[in-house]
């Protein structure tokens, strides 16, 4: 496997095996979500010269890890965070904490917050606020976007179905207007349309 992050990622293999892990302790649709972000970082990753597909394969797989403790909402990003820190995966690490945060402001999270304490919160507020995003930290906040666990669809349609299940807050705003940033960011890099390599994107979003 072509890696450059080696010493801070798993292989492949462990990636599947962590994520089988993750489906017997804590089954869900997030296991299929997890494959979907990892095969659509992957592809738009193979259509940009400078980021690897397998790294961005074994990410987009694993950022949301943390659910393997259970269904356990926004605080999936500590639980993965710290998962990932005590087997040595730093990139992972941080993926998994800043997936979530594409415009390094917490409060655009809808997530529920009370399950943290204070000093877990601060944590993740300053470490959303201080870190710079690289390629991969966007490419798996876009994806995650736009992966079901049925497949690919539409962002916007994501996003909405988000906003109906999770409700909206004023800070949603600035995350939309972050995410189409970033799809503009990847789309110029590609120098095509995320969505010409992304199967099926037409029969997900519109369920035909
Ligand atoms: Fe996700």
């Amino acid at each position: 496997m072509k890696n450059d992050l080696k010493q801070e990622l798993p292989t492949l293999d462990e990636a599947k095996s962590l994520l089988k892990d993750g489906q017997r302790l804590s089954p869900g649709p997030w296991v299929d979500h997890s494959i979907n972000v990892g095969k659509a970082a992957m592809l738009i990753a193979e259509k940009c010269k400078d980021i690897n597909p397998d790294t961005a394969l074994v990410l987009g797989m694993l950022h949301d890890i943390g659910y393997r403790y259970g269904h356990v909402d926004i605080k999936h990003i500590l639980y993965g965070y710290n998962f990932a820190m005590e087997k040595g995966y730093d990139k992972l690490a941080r993926i998994c904490l800043t997936h979530s945060f594409n415009c390094h402001d917490i409060r655009a999270s809808l997530g529920n917050w009370d399950c943290f304490s204070r000093e877990e919160y601060d944590f993740v507020d300053g470490y959303i606020k201080t870190e710079e995003y690289d390629d991969y930290d966007k490419l798996i906040q876009l994806c995650d976007t736009l992966a079901l666990p049925s497949g690919f669809c539409l962002i916007e349609k994501r996003m909405v179905d988000v906003v109906l299940r999770h409700g909206m807050n004023e800070h949603i705003i600035d995350k939309w207007k972050a995410t189409f940033e970033t799809k503009k960011y990847f789309e110029e890099k590609m120098g095509a349309s995320i969505y010409s390599v992304l199967p099926k994107v037409i029969e997900n979003t519109f369920e035909l």
